[in-house]
Parts: C-alpha cells; sequence; structure tokens
C-alpha cells in the first residue's frame, strides 16, 4: 500500500475540551503523521462550502452552526493506509456505534458533536485538503 495523505479535523466540541493533543495523540499512535496543523475558527459560509455535499441533509444548519461555533484545528495526515486508517482510528459516526478505544468512542458527546472528521476516499481527501491548506503548507 502506497503512503497516502489524508484531511483530518479535531471539531470545536473537542477544542473547547482542550482535547486538541489528546487527540492528535491518538492520530500519531495509530501511525499517522501529521505533515499540516492549523487552528482556524470558520465562518459559517466557510462551513457551509466544506459541508456543500450535505446541504439537502435535514441537519445541515445545525451542522455548519456548531462548526462555526469554535475554533477547529484542520490537519492533513500522511502514513501507510492513512485514509483508512484515520477512518478505523476515529470510528463510528455516533458515538453510541463507535468501537472501544477510538476518538468518537472516548470523547465525542453525540452523533452531531463527534470531535472529529476524516476523509472517506481520496478524491475527497484531495478536495479537503485543498479547501484548508495550499501546497507550501504541506510539509511530508
Ligand atoms: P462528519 O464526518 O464531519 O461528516 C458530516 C457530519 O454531519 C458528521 O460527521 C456528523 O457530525 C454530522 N451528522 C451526521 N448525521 C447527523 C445528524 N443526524 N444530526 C446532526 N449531525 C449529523
Amino acid at each position: 500500500m502506497a503512503i497516502e495523505r489524508t484531511f483530518s479535523m479535531i471539531k470545536p466540541d473537542a477544542t473547547r475540551r482542550n482535547l486538541t493533543g489528546a487527540i492528535t495523540a491518538m492520530l500519531e499512535e495509530a501511525g499517522l503523521r501529521v505533515v499540516a496543523s492549523k487552528r482556524v475558527w470558520m465562518s459559517r459560509r466557510e462551513a457551509e462550502g466544506f459541508y456543500a455535499v450535505h446541504k439537502e441533509r435535514p441537519f445541515f444548519d445545525e451542522l455548519c452552526e456548531f462548526m462555526s461555533s469554535g475554533p477547529t484545528v484542520v490537519q492533513v495526515l500522511e502514513g501507510e493506509n492513512a485514509i483508512a486508517k484515520n477512518r478505523e482510528v476515529m470510528g463510528a459516526t455516533n458515538p453510541a456505534d463507535a468501537a472501544d478505544g477510538t476518538i468518537r468512542k472516548v470523547h465525542a458527546r453525540s452523533i452531531g458533536e463527534n470531535s472529529v472528521h476524516g476523509s472517506d476516499a481520496p478524491a475527497t481527501a484531495a478536495q479537503e485538503i485543498k479547501y484548508w491548506f495550499s501546497d507550501i503548507e504541506v510539509v511530508g
């Protein structure tokens, strides 16, 4: 398996509880390397643009409101099979369904306030990385 890059976010519920380091440590312990990282307070418009694929969903407003309610740490992670590995360490979207030891099982509060986001496929990873980072900000 080739080295991949994926996009990750530590969401406002987690930054509010001072969990940036704890969550990043779980990603690193899973073998992922942080090759770009910055803290942003996204605007409502930036949240709507990032989550545009969900704009017809009933939870879209709530999602964009929450994502623009406080700081988020946006990151690029690198490693073997990074997209699948990140999703494995994050756990299921709903923390009630997440496996033991996953980030969402340990830290998430609800399906909305679920602490982290990770790209689901190579095309979305490339698109999501580009949404938040320029090429020179990603240092492998
Ligand atoms: P994420 O991986 O960031 O991708 C889309 C997000 O929408 C998802 O995590 C959840 O936080 C959120 N989401 C999905 N379903 C619901 C729901 N039923 N209610 C509120 N938020 C949801």
